[in-house]
This record gives C-alpha cells, sequence and structure tokens, in this order.
C-alpha cells in the first residue's frame, strides 16, 4: 500500500523526524528559512499531512490548495495563533500541537529573563567588554531584589502556574490576571487573582503567559505601559504582538518603565538596527522559550505522533479544540 504523503516545513529533531519517516512518503523543506508563502502553497498540493512550525501561515486558502484528501495538520508549537483553527474545523482537518512539553522550559527562561533584568546581567557582561571593570563599586550596576517584589502573571494557563512555582522560591509576592481562573485555584499556588489594572498598579514585574488573540494584541500599550510603576519590569515569553513595539520603545526610552526581557519580538525576527535595540533597558533573545534539547525532543515527537494519528484517521494525542 502507498504511504501517506507528508510535507515537512523544517528539519525538526530527529526523535519525531524518523517517526514521520518510517510511516510515510516525506517531502521535508531543508532550507533554515521557512518555506515561503506561495510555495508552501505549492508543496502542500495533494498531501495528506502537513507538519508545521509557527512561522508558516496556514490559512484557508492553504487548506484548500493542499486539497479535499488533507487528513491533519501537525503545529511542533503548542501556540497555534498561525493557523486559521475555525477554517480548519469548516474542513474537518484535526489540528494538533504540543502542549505541556515545553511548559518548564518555558518557564525556566521566563525567569532567566527575570533575574537577567533584575540584576542587570547584560548589562554587567557589556561593562566589562567596555573595559569599565576598575574594581569592585559599592554603587555600580545595583538591580532590584527578587525577594518580597511582587511579580503580576498575565494568563495563569500551564507556563503561568509554572512561573508561578519559580516565583515562590524566590519569595515573591504573586498576583495574576486571568478571566478563566477562579480564586481558590490560583490561591493553591500562593496567587491572588486581580484585575488587569490592579496587576500593572502593583507589580515590581510583569510577565505574560496569554496566547495571542484579537483580544490580546496590542495589550501591551501606551496606557496599559502608562498604568505600570516606574520601576518595574516588563517580561514577555509570550508572543510578540502582544506589546506594541513602539509604545514600548516610548515608555522605556521615557522612563514609564525600567526594563524589558522579550523572548518574542513583533515584528518577528526583530531587525538588528530596530530602534529597541538601541535602548539599554531592553534584553532580547531570539524566541528561544522552549530551547532545550529535551524539550524540543519532546515536541518533535508529539507533533509526529499527532501527524500519525491524524493519517490513520485516529483523534490526536493533542488536539486543538476548534
Ligand atoms: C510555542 O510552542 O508556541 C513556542 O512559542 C515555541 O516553542
Amino acid at each position: 500500500m502507498a504511504k501517506p504523503k507528508v510535507f515537512v516545513s523544517r528539519i525538526i529533531p530527529a526523535a519525531g523526524l524518523d517517526k514521520i519517516k518510517a510511516e510515510c512518503d516525506v517531502d521535508l523543506w531543508t532550507e533554515q528559512m521557512p518555506p515561503p508563502y506561495e510555495v508552501l502553497t505549492e508543496r502542500v498540493q495533494g498531501v495528506d499531512g502537513l507538519l508545521c512550525l509557527l512561522t508558516d501561515r496556514i490559512d484557508p486558502a492553504l487548506m484548500d490548495a493542499a486539497g479535499p484528501q488533507l487528513k491533519v495538520i501537525s503545529q511542533m508549537a503548542v501556540g497555534y495563533d498561525n493557523i486559521d483553527i475555525p477554517a480548519a474545523a469548516e474542513r474537518n482537518i484535526p489540528v494538533g500541537n504540543t502542549p505541556g512539553v515545553l511548559t518548564e522550559a518555558t518557564a525556566d527562561l521566563t525567569f532567566a529573563l527575570l533575574l537577567a533584568a533584575a540584576r542587570r546581567i547584560v548589562e554587567g557582561v557589556q561593562y566589562i567588554k567596555d573595559g569599565k571593570w576598575k574594581t569592585w563599586e559599592p554603587e555600580t550596576l545595583l538591580g532590584a531584589d527578587l525577594s518580597g517584589a511582587t511579580l503580576g502573571i498575565v494568563g495563569l494557563g500551564r507556563i503561568g502556574k509554572a512561573v508561578a512555582q519559580r516565583a515562590s522560591g524566590f519569595e515573591m509576592n504573586l498576583i495574576a490576571y486571568d478571566r478563566s481562573a477562579t480564586a481558590e485555584q490560583a490561591a493553591e499556588l500562593g496567587i491572588r487573582l486581580v484585575e488587569f489594572d490592579e496587576l500593572l498598579a502593583e507589580s515590581d514585574f510583569v510577565s505574560l503567559h496569554t496566547p495571542l488573540t484579537e483580544e490580546t494584541r496590542h495589550l501591551m500599550n501606551a496606557e496599559t505601559l502608562g498604568k505600570m510603576k516606574s520601576t518595574a519590569v516588563l517580561v514577555n515569553t509570550a508572543r510578540g504582538p502582544i506589546v506594541d513595539p513602539d509604545a514600548l520603545y516610548d515608555a522605556l526610552k521615557d522612563g514609564t518603565i525600567a526594563y524589558a526581557a522579550l523572548d518574542v519580538t513583533e515584528p518577528e525576527p526583530i531587525a538588528p538596527d530596530h530602534r529597541l535595540l538601541s535602548l539599554p533597558n531592553l534584553t532580547v533573545v531570539p524566541h528561544i522559550g522552549s530551547a532545550s534539547v529535551r524539550t524540543r525532543n519532546r515536541m518533535a515527537e508529539i507533533a509526529a505522533d499527532n501527524l500519525l494519528a491524524g493519517l490513520r484517521g485516529d483523534p490526536l494525542p493533542h488536539q486543538v479544540k476548534p
């Protein structure tokens, strides 16, 4: 019997790719850059399954270009704002994602950014490279303490909760804004649920853990940044467009907030000459929240399992709810 045809839009860890190769006729995109939309549209024609990444736009036209035999779309990421989920549901195409396995890695990176911002790690490294480190100095590169500081978590899903667990270990006060969480659930983690404005006003650190939706696009804008403490730090390991980059630039430049540490940007990637990068009170890393060896292997395995289940017509182990 002929093997199912699949398109895999980038080289993914062998833990997943080898499983797919064993059962499918694989068309693999091997370049570093994602396939341009037009190329992707051509390459998916006639495939039974598509394994994609968050850098691929999967819209109704692309699904139609693939054809009615397309049985499954499997995304190697937990977020899926690049995929038109209602359009897939209308076409009876299940969409898989990779929740759970990247929670700890993303929470670790969030905390790395938070600590780097609080203790001015990036500035310290630059200080040495600039030849400024002459002696131990009583008042140079003084940062903020974490213990006793208030962390405001926006979005109390898996990653938000994992960040809270880490923050408890650092003896931070925890508050969160999440419209679907209950006060009881939050209290179990030592978190007090508050309204969004209250979170902005009270937090020394604000960490974003909400999906990107039309509602959360530019949630952090001139108005909301203006409600934060002037000493506060903003951390974003969720999705770049949750923060308005122009408003963030102004807020960092004029001291509305003290610092921002980002794993995600708008646009992504951020250009090396983007004006945000000229600011001393900003640290950016290139969307590496889930980038640990174990996590990426597990993501690849789950993406493969979702793809293969969909090709067999079985329920996906991790299916996005339409
Ligand atoms: C995701 O999975 O959505 C992350 O942004 C990348 O791992």
